[in-house]
């Protein structure tokens, strides 16, 4: 039996796990056995528990309870943390996903315990060290076995940073394999799309009609912790809302609440005072896929709200000043207008309302999660 660790800490990772949790599930051998381990990084229940219940994942069988600090404080107690359990476990692969402080210090931990690193999303680069996301990310596949890169443009990026993709078998830290693999968020964007219908009396509720609005969400440190980034991303919703009556939804991360809380006196309250910009808490992944189906456009700075824009067919504007989903932009339904509100209402003239838009195949077949698996389970035999 195969002792996998299925590590998450912040929210896109809770969603990420479950494809590969629905893939333990599938897997008709039964050779895996799965250990869900949180470190607590997201702890809010809006931000956690509520994934857990809604895409069926096994509760995490320990959370380590980290929850938030500064990063070398919150990436330090989650490497000391794992490093216990991992002593005391033994897994035998851990697998992590994405760019987060979790991944990072989940694939610090076990490589420097000769444990294997299954990193899902590897190679997606902004080529922006300044964002920490970078540096989890190119330190996280430098200590990876197996990188899964969902998309051609990372595949190539490991090459460039000197990954061979001709290695082969025993695959280990100094003999990595990488894949071009697809996209587990697109897998679950098929298996959750069809859930999602029984969450329309949210539309409702909101006072909001199919295609008559905006989704925008924005967490990004490099927008909540700049207060002009900020309040120009704001004020350029604001701006749209009032000038075209559109309303925009805005389900908002609790990091980006307390930004704008400490923004100039009054700023959150004029914007949360009208009735058209609708600043709501953080939604579950159904009423988020439900929203994202039906709004007239996507505005976000999240990397997984891009690429769903994508999978539901929606344009998006980016609104940071570079993407590692650079396929979007490229094919033209995503625009980078990064913190600039004259970018972002061009961006909504440009897009709204239009349907003749194109969405290509970019990210798989819908069934890379069981793939990933499988390569996985190739590393024991
Ligand atoms: C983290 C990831 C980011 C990812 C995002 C997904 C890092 C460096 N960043 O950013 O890549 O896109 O998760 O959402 O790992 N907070 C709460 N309740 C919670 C969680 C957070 O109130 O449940 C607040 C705290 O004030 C905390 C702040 O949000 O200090 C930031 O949280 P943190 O997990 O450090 O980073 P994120 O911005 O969520
Ligand atoms: N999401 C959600 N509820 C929300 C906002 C986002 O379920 O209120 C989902 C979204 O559909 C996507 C994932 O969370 O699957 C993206 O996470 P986030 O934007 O926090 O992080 P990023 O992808 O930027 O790392």
């Amino acid at each position: 039996m195969i002792r996998l660790v299925n590590l998450v800490g912040a929210r896109p990772q809770i969603i990420k796990a479950s494809a590969i949790s629905r893939a333990v599930e599938n897997d008709r051998t039964g050779g895996v056995e799965e250990l869900v381990v949180h470190t607590g990084q997201h702890y809010d229940r809006k931000m956690s528990e509520v994934f857990f219940e809604e895409l069926q994942i096994p509760q995490p069988h320990i959370n380590l309870d980290v929850g938030s600090g500064p990063h070398g404080r919150q990436t330090a107690l989650m490497i000391t943390r794992l490093e216990e359990l991992f002593l005391d476990s033994r897994p035998d692969v851990v697998v992590v996903y994405g760019d987060t402080n979790s991944t990072l210090a989940g694939a610090l931990a076990a490589s420097k315990m000769h444990i294997p690193v299954v990193h899902i999303e590897a190679g997606m680069r902004s080529f922006d060290k300044r964002m920490p996301e970078e540096i989890n990310r190119i330190m996280t596949d430098h200590v990876s076995t197996l990188l899964f890169s969902p998309t051609i443009a990372g595949f190539k990026n490991l090459i460039r940073e000197g990954f061979a993709p001709e290695n082969s078998p025993p695959y280990n830290i100094n003999n990595p394999k990488i894949f071009h693999s697809g996209d587990i968020m697109y897998d679950n964007s098929l298996f959750f799309g069809r859930l999602a219908e029984k969450k329309k009396d949210l539309l409702n509720d909101l006072g909001v009609q199919e295609d008559g609005f905006v989704l925008a969400t924005i967490h990004r440190e490099s927008n909540t912790d700049d207060p002009q980034r900020l309040k120009a991303i704001f004020s350029a919703l604001d701006a749209i809302a009032a000038d075209h009556s559109v309303p925009v939804v805005i389900p908002l991360h609790p990091r980006t609440v307390k930004a704008l809380q400490e923004l100039e006196e009054g700023f959150f309250e004029k914007i949360s005072g009208g009735d058209l910009l609708k600043i709501i808490p953080p939604v579950s992944y159904l009423e988020m896929i439900l929203l994202e189906k039906t709004a007239g456009l996507i505005m976000t700075d999240s990397g997984g709200v891009q690429k769903e824009s994508h999978f539901f067919k929606k344009a998006c504007l980016v609104l940071r000043p570079h993407t590692e989903w650079v396929e979007l932009t490229e094919n033209g339904n995503a625009l980078l207008t990064d913190a600039d509100p004259e970018k972002i209402q061009a961006g909504f003239e440009k897009y709204w309302g239009r349907k003749d838009l194109s969405f290509p195949a970019f990210y798989g077949d819908g069934h890379t999660a069981g793939a990933i698996l499988e390569e996985i389970k190739g590393l024991f035999i």
